[in-house]
């Protein structure tokens, strides 16, 4: 599973590509920036200066979603409990080599990745963190079921190519996990993802995009169970939906990935998806892209 290519993106900080899933761990145009501003920033980090919090890392990788986390937390005298999930230790072992994106944290992000790869757990007057190795869906089953998040980090490769991790089963199991004003935050604004996180009773907000264009229309979701909208400041990182976000929901893209079992393979979930895609009278999604005058994504979405 693990072949493994370095990538150096544009922001200048470097990633890995996967050859097994055919996929790019971060964004080519920065992996150091997509952590930023797809997880760190819309995580509203001041709400816990001085307090405690308790976060979820959903595939771990290289750790930038945690380094940036404790980097920020560090400044603002914060007490993390944090938990992660990955399948591969390869990646830790990548960066924990890797001088360049070590220098981008404070020390004490290395002295915490270098416990999670030895004995997988770190703790100090501060910081409380255990790295569980293994499948997600697994593993999920093994933090303490009273442990609910402030945050949630699903950072899985996309569902074309890692459906396993976006299933309505899965998900399910994500925001049981999830405390009342939690945030649940992923780079995906897949309608699928979206709708599903819809129907698990949460509510959705887009993360705004730096720049946007027709192609390049969100950095992905934040969904949240009990939201007062009256907080939501124009400061946030993250909005309702526009109507044509809200419009995606509503075409075969937004049929969702099952996984009965969970433990079902990636074929049988695409193709199950395939099966219910073409007998549903939902509208078709290329319809839904000509009316906003978009072209197929590329990227992992
Ligand atoms: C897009 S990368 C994560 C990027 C990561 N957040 C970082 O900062 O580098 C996806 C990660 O998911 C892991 N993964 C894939 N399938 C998994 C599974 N079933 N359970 C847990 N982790 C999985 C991969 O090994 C990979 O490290």
């Amino acid at each position: 599973m693990s072949e493994l290519i370095e990538v150096l993106t544009k922001d200048g900080s470097y990633s890995l590509k996967s050859i097994f899933f055919q996929e790019n761990f971060h964004s080519l145009l920065g992996a150091l920036e997509e952590t930023r501003l797809k997880f760190t920033a819309p995580s509203n980090l001041q709400r816990f200066k001085g307090k405690s919090l308790n976060v979820l890392d959903i595939c771990f990788g290289l750790g930038y979603n945690t380094a940036s986390l404790v980097n920020e937390l560090i400044k603002q005298n914060s007490y993390l409990n944090l938990y992660a999930l990955e399948i591969d230790k390869n990646p830790l072992n990548y960066s924990l080599g890797n001088e360049s994106f070590m220098k981008l944290w404070a020390p004490k992000v290395k002295t915490i990745f270098e416990s999670l790869y030895r004995k997988n757990y770190f703790e100090d007057q501060f910081f409380k963190c255990s790295l569980l190795w293994g499948d997600a869906r697994e593993k999920i089953n093994i933090i303490p079921s009273s442990m609910k998040f402030d945050l949630i980090y699903l950072d899985g490769f996309s569902p074309q190519k890692c459906p396993q991790l976006w299933t309505i089963e899965f998900l399910s199991k994500v925001t049981e996990k999830l405390n009342s004003q939690g945030y649940l935050i992923t780079y995906s604004s897949s309608a699928a993802v979206r709708k599903t996180l819809r129907n698990l009773g949460l509510e959705i907000f887009t993360i705004k995009p730096s720049f946007k264009n027709r192609n390049f229309w969100s950095h992905g979701t934040v969904a949240i169970s009990k939201f007062d909208r009256c907080e939501l400041k124009p400061n946030f990182n993250f909005e309702k939906l526009s109507l044509m976000e809200e419009e995606h929901l509503l075409t075969k893209a937004s049929i969702p990935y099952r996984d009965q079992g969970l433990n079902s393979s990636k074929e049988d979930i695409i193709s199950r998806r395939l099966d219910e895609q073409f007998s549903s009278d939902l509208l078709s999604t290329n319809k839904w892209r000509e009316k906003w005058g978009m072209t197929k994504l590329s990227v992992k979405s």
